[in-house]
């Protein structure tokens, strides 16, 4: 089991389990953090799955596609460390990795 930390936006930090089978949006939905609302359900045309990722866990992590940064872009909240996290798969290198859901646009 993979272990990813979530910080909410109240500042609260919660411990999500995941297996390698889905995104990382998938895997902050399923533990009931419903802020995250992910409103196209991860095909990458809403940007409501927004998260910034602890540094450090770059090379964990796909690159920015283009459409990704193009939504993104969309965001008052993006900064380097952005990312949309159903663009994100979970893999064993993700373990133990922090991520922050984005301010609400
Ligand atoms: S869920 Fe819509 S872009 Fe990620």
């Amino acid at each position: 089991m993979i272990t990813i930390n979530v910080v909410r936006r109240d500042g609260t930090t919660v411990p999500v389990q995941a297996n390698e089978d889905g995104s990382l949006m998938e895997a902050i939905r399923n533990a009931g953090i419903d802020e995250l609302l992910a409103l196209c359900g991860g095909c990458c045309s809403c940007a409501t799955c927004h998260v910034h990722v602890e540094p450090g866990f770059e090379a964990a992590l796909p690159p920015l596609g283009d459409d990704e940064s193009d939504l993104l872009d969309s965001s008052g909240d993006r900064d380097e460390h952005s990312r949309l996290s159903c663009q994100i798969p979970i893999t064993a290198a993700l373990d133990g990795l922090t991520v922050r859901v984005a301010a609400e646009d």
